[in-house]
């Protein structure tokens, strides 16, 4: 018989407690009776009032009521939706000691998971914007905006419950109605108050997920180096007339955008994947460049979200991976190919292999324009792809490039990567605890020689690590 889950069950206030540690997942900890308690949007120094929105025998969680003293180490949050919002949740600490903790992270999974003997590691790479770096954002309208204060203040008559911003954590129809974010450089704000309050003068209906009704439902915006701009109006059927009215103010009032495209999307969920995009105006892609080579996104495309970072990141793979011409290289978990294009010039082949179809599509043309032909790209899932077979038919690799998802690699990937024996493996990673774990698998072959963490993600806890492997 299942456990029973008592829904009424009332948890306990903990009274000025002090936090005393970060912990996984951008939380810290709490430690009463000899039980962690974890607790979202405090850091150590802060003593608090928690109450407890989950106790296990092991440990519990909690949110704050009530600040009693506020950590030293914290400074002022640039944002105003700082605290309800679900993003950029470490506003409150400095960069340089956001650095250190992710660092820290990189170095303790290492050392608790791998046991490494371990190599002499680069202090991490920040970014070189903090806020303002995302390349691409997607906001969702609701009809259920969340009250804050300051909204719940004006009279109920006068007061909208239609919001464009982002959902609130754990509540599926919730929105929080985005004044102003810092994630994104402008036009983003702009063009999302714009047509917030362009479709709230005109009646035009915003999305509710409890009802399945409504006829807006999410705005993407997309931004590249190049000063590419996309919009895409995701709405929920094909009311030409109400698109048309809505689009032509975006295409008036933003000049500046040069692909403007929608998608109907009559699903549940709010997943466009697979969807057709219909164009409005200008392309149906925007281009990025990294040094001499383009590349072209489409309205679906994968791309890196902090362009900026991810250029550095793929010139450290490069200078790792030491080519002279002559390599055969693996990209593994190639995505859209850009590392596989960037590289490509520098090897004698590259070989890619991913499971989404429309992201090999991409990479395939990527090439094209390009010109670059030492390129093949492959798409399927790693574990069936990677093969002893298909290592016979392309050739076995001198260099792999690998940049899994955040689950790691299958056993069986690592197993083959064992056997195929590159002189140089680069493990590029968004999660050091499954980098570490499989590198702890590849050690009876390789030895690590360089680490690097790299911040992609500032006012986050999330952490990205290239790690060099030479063939003992
Ligand atoms: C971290 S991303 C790699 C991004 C890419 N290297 C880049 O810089 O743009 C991981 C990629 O692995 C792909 N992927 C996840 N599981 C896979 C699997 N089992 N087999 C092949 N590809 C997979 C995802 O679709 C995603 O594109």
């Amino acid at each position: 018989m299942g456990r029973r889950y008592r829904k009424n069950r009332v948890l306990p206030i903990l009274e000025k407690v002090e936090i005393t540690a970060f912990a996984a997942e951008g939380k810290s900890l709490a430690r009463v009776n000899d039980k962690v308690v974890f607790v979202p949007l405090t850091i150590p120094g802060d003593v608090v009032d928690i109450q407890l929105t989950r106790s296990r025998s092991s440990f519990s969680e909690g949110k704050v009521i009530a600040f009693h003293k506020k950590s030293d180490l914290r400074i002022e949050p640039a944002c105003q939706h700082f605290g309800i919002c679900g993003g950029c949740k470490w506003q409150m600490l400095d960069y340089k000691k956001q650095l250190e903790i992710k660092q820290n992270h990189v170095l303790e999974n290492f050392q608790h998971l791998g046991n490494f003997d371990f190599p002499p590691h680069f202090p991490i790479l920040p970014s070189k914007n903090i806020y303002f770096y995302r390349n691409k954002l997607e906001f969702t309208f609701s009809n259920r905006k969340w009250l804050t204060e300051y909204s719940k203040e004006i009279d109920f008559e006068e007061r909208s419950m239609d919001g464009l911003g982002f959902h609130l954590p754990k509540m599926f129809d919730r929105i929080l109605d985005l004044e102003n974010c810092h994630l994104q450089k402008e036009p983003s704000n702009s063009i999302r108050l714009s047509i917030r309050n362009f479709a709230i003068e005109n009646k035009i209906s915003f999305y509710s997920p409890r009802k399945q009704e409504g006829y807006l439902r999410n705005l993407i915006i997309r931004t590249a180096s190049t000063g590419d701009l996309m919009v895409i109006l995701v709405v929920r059927d094909d009311d030409k007339q109400t698109l048309e009215l809505v689009m032509n103010h975006l295409a008036t009032n933003f000049p500046e955008i040069t692909s403007l495209m929608s998608i109907i999307n009559t699903n549940l969920n709010d997943s466009t994947n697979g969807m057709r995009a219909e164009l409005f105006k200008g392309n149906p892609f925007i281009m990025e460049q990294m040094e001499d080579i383009k590349f072209k996104i489409g309205p679906l495309s994968f791309y890196q979200t902090n362009s900026e970072q991810a250029y550095e990141m793929y010139k450290i793979g490069r200078e790792y991976a030491k080519l002279t011409g002559k390599e055969i290289v693996y990209d593994l978990y190639t995505g859209t190919g850009t590392i596989a294009n960037f590289v490509a010039k520098n090897a004698k082949k590259v070989i890619g292999i991913e499971y989404v179809p429309e992201a090999i599509e991409d990479a395939i043309e990527n090439s094209k324009i390009n010109q670059i032909d030492n390129t093949s790209f492959y798409a399927g899932d790693m574990v069936k792809v990677l093969t002893p077979e298909f290592v016979v038919e392309n050739g076995k690799p001198d260099v792999i490039i690998t940049d899994p998802p955040r689950a790691g690699m299958h056993e069986s990937v690592v197993t083959q990567l064992l056997n195929m024996e590159a002189k140089r493996i680069i493990y590029i990673s968004c999660n050091p605890a499954t980098q570490a774990r499989d590198i702890d698998l590849l050690k009876t072959k390789y030895k690590v020689s360089k680490v690097q963490p790299l911040d992609m993600f500032p006012q986050t806890h999330h952490v990205e690590n290239i790690v060099l492997l030479d063939l003992i």
